[in-house]
């Protein structure tokens, strides 16, 4: 079937201890490190930003997604394709100027893509879409690890993938259960937090998740 890419969520990981984190995922299969950034506005949670970003960059050789769920993102772009993220994901009801931002990243020499809450149609990606090197749909509302996987994503992912053509991300609540769900309807890389930290060993469980979207 279709390649499936595993992208751990640092949001779960140990931040004391990324790289030994997300050097324990490679080793499961993980191809992609998925970095939520998140600022207490956009969303009741606080995480990290580029400077953290930039000394993950130096501790793997695996490329790097920021996934802003900030306010305002475009004054962060600079800084974190300073940092050397290979990609920056917006949420596009965050970024008052989208085509603008989403150039901004481009003309900084990362991949764009963006993130849709659970609310956000695919339709209003129509005039943009020839910016984006992906779509990352959220099957949960975004600022938290560890929440109920929300089903109508699955029908989601479809649309994107009928409308754009692009490649699809799924982020939140992604388990051996419901990555078979998101893969067969489209999704290529499986962002997951929870599902591969929280029990114990991140890398036996970052290959439980590939292994069960590719099955
Ligand atoms: C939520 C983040 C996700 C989060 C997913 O705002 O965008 O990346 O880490 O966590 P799980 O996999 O536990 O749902
Ligand atoms: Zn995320």
């Amino acid at each position: 079937g279709e390649r499936v890419v595993g992208g751990p969520s640092i949001l779960s990981a140990d931040f004391a201890h990324l790289a030994k984190d997300v050097e324990r995922t490679k080793a499961g299969g993980a191809e992609v490190v998925h970095f939520d950034v998140m600022d207490n506005h956009f969303v009741p949670n606080l995480t990290v930003g580029p400077a953290v970003a930039a000394a993950l960059v130096r501790a793997t050789d695996l490329p790097v997604d920021a996934h802003l769920q900030v306010e305002r993102p475009e004054s962060l772009v600079p800084a974190f394709a300073e940092a050397g993220v290979a990609s920056i994901t917006l949420q596009p009801e965050t970024a008052l100027h989208l085509h603008r931002t989403l150039t901004l990243i481009k003309d900084s020499g990362c991949e764009a893509g963006v993130a849709l809450t659970p609310a956000t149609p695919p339709e209003s990606l129509r005039w943009v879409a020839h910016l984006l090197d992906y779509v990352l749909v959220m099957s949960v509302e975004p600022g938290f690890g560890g929440q109920r996987f929300i089903p109508e994503s699955v029908e989601k992912v479809r649309r994107v993938r009928e409308l754009y053509g692009l490649p699809v991300q799924a982020d939140g609540g992604i388990t051996p259960v419901t990555a078979p769900r998101m893969v067969r309807a489209g999704a290529q890389v499986l962002v997951a937090g929870s599902a591969v930290f929280d029990g114990g060993d991140p890398e036996r469980d970052m290959r439980k998740l590939i292994e069960a979207g590719r099955s």
